[in-house]
């Protein structure tokens, strides 16, 4: 590992490195917290190996009058040593004249919007969040890295450096970790070096009142209580809507409830997540752009339960036609959807297996006579009524990942995330010859595909029923140009920026 202690030669370093830099940015004191945020950047997500940078700069800007500053831990020989173990290739320790040319007192200052600091802490430590937003901006100025990772143990500050990078289009993928705790429960930080053996006692306080609230039915008060008997002062006790921090009078949806507390010489943070299911996501988008072979994988990534709505309107199909009745004729498919029992479930290898009326038509349904006729069967009002109510209460308890065409307009229009992922005319008439090839098949002129593929999508975005449309706030991903794994991580980020690792933990991390 390099120890580099100013921009020039860190500019240098830069210059000269090929692989993709992760970014861990610190004030020192480095503790097991740290250390895992460093392993996670060194782990490679695909593709070249990552350098990780890991910056230890105490921001005098992000410190009030009267808070710690002067006493906060230093020590770069440990935190040399720590760094170097968990796998980082370089160690940034800048100057105050490196950061700030001409001094602190003279520094450009970013502003962060108010209603993002006039909540938690932020209302507590006026100026911290504008201290912490200049700093890291002009860090990740240095570093120019492809990934910044920050805990989300100071949710506010992640969610605040979120915003700013989309806000300033800024190119880099933010990446939250999950709160790192000691055995005992009290969360990883700096500041816990502060405590006495009986003031950290004290301090246990505050995750167990935490981990107990959500079970209450005013979790603030519960939290704010069990805080007081403990004899911490309370800082705050707040309940936020996770990802805005708009402050909520009782949780709903995705909430964060966290507590700031003064403990001896310490003030500490903690916090949970209270949600009401579990997370939600909606994957719509054309026919030929790789849903399928993505969705798939992303939910076994994530440990969601993959819902192939395309195999439903399959699997009626395929009872349709089985009984011989004409499937454009929709008064003659509308009894057949009565006691329907159509069923998705998971082989011994994970895969999905589809029945209907107990017969396994998992091979069944992608028989060309199927694919032939599914957009006419689909294009019922009846049909997408039924289906769409078994989708919609076979996600009733979420952690679930659909697939399909209305999955955010019509289905689960409440989805914590909901991608429109798409490719253009001519990639997927590529990516089509490609498959056709590979399958044996006739290749027909790349100009037909085109045309092909254009009408489908007028087709589909133009017809009556649940046509095809990208809901007002999905996020539009082209996947144009990239490989699927590239398409696949860039799912995980996505959902990654709506739900915690702490509220949805990955099925390693369980
Ligand atoms: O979280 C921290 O340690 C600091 O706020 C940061 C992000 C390094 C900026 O000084």
């Amino acid at each position: 590992m390099q120890l580099i202690t100013s921009a020039a030669e860190l500019a240098n370093w830069r210059r000269h490195c090929r692989q993709p830099v992760h970014f861990v940015p610190t004030m020192g004191a480095l503790h097991h917290g740290h250390r895992r945020l460093i392993e996670r950047a060194a782990a490679c997500a695909g593709g070249a190996e990552p350098q990780v940078v890991v910056s230890v700069f105490v921001n005098p800007l992000q410190f009030g009058p009267g808070e710690d500053f002067h006493r906060y831990p230093r020590d770069l020989g440990a935190d040399a040593a720590l760094a170097e173990a968990a796998g980082a290739a370089v160690l940034f320790a800048p100057g105050v004249g490196d950061i700030y040319p001409g001094g602190e007192a003279e520094a450009f200052g970013l502003r962060v919007p108010a209603h993002l600091q006039a909540v938690l802490c932020g209302r507590r430590r006026p100026g911290h969040f504008d201290g912490v937003a200049t700093v890291v901006t002009r860090l990740l100025a240095l570093v120019r890295p492809d990934r910044l990772l920050l805990g989300e143990k100071d949710w506010q500050q992640l969610v605040i450096l979120r915003q700013l990078v989309a806000a300033l289009s800024l190119p880099v993928v933010v990446q939250g970790c999950a709160t790192v705790r000691d055995p005992d429960g009290l969360a990883a930080s700096s500041r816990n070096r502060y405590l006495s053996p009986a003031e950290r006692e004290q301090a246990l306080a505050l995750p167990r009142a935490l981990a107990a609230a959500g079970a209450s039915p005013d979790p603030v008060a519960a939290v704010r209580h069990n805080l007081e008997a403990a004899g911490l002062t309370v800082d705050y006790v707040q309940v936020v809507e996770a990802n805005s921090l708009r402050p909520l009078a009782s949780p709903h949806g995705l909430s964060l409830l966290a507590a700031a507390v003064h403990c001896g010489g310490a003030r500490l943070i903690d916090h949970t997540f209270l949600m009401n299911r579990s997370p939600i996501v909606a994957i719509d988008g054309p026919a030929g752009a790789g849903k399928s072979t993505v969705t798939r994988a992303f939910a076994a990534r994530l440990g969601l339960i993959y819902l192939d709505t395309g195999a439903m309107y399959r699997g009626v199909t395929w009872w349709v036609q089985r009984q011989g009745v004409d499937p454009a004729d929709g008064a003659v498919v509308a009894p057949l959807l009565e006691g329907l029992d159509l069923r998705l479930t998971a082989g011994a290898g994970g895969e999905q297996q589809v029945s209907v009326n107990g017969h396994d038509v998992t091979s069944a349904i992608r028989s060309p006579e199927v694919t032939a006729q599914v957009s006419v069967v689909a294009a019922h009002g009846c049909v997408r009524e039924a289906l769409t109510r078994q989708q919609q209460a076979m996600g009733e308890r979420g952690g679930l990942v659909a697939e399909g065409r209305d999955i955010g307009t019509a289905v689960f229009p409440d989805a914590e995330l909901k991608v429109f992922l798409t490719a253009t005319v001519s990639e997927r008439a590529r990516r089509r010859a490609l498959d056709l090839e590979q399958r044996g098949f006739a290749v027909p002129p790349l100009e037909d595909l085109e045309a092909q593929i254009a009408e489908r999508d007028h087709l589909d975005s133009t017809r009556e029923v649940a046509p095809l449309q990208m809901a007002a706030d999905a996020v539009e991903l082209i996947t144009d140009g990239m490989t699927i794994d590239a398409v696949i991580q860039a799912l995980v980020d996505l959902f990654r920026s709506r739900v915690p690792e702490e509220a949805w933990p990955a099925p390693a991390a369980r």
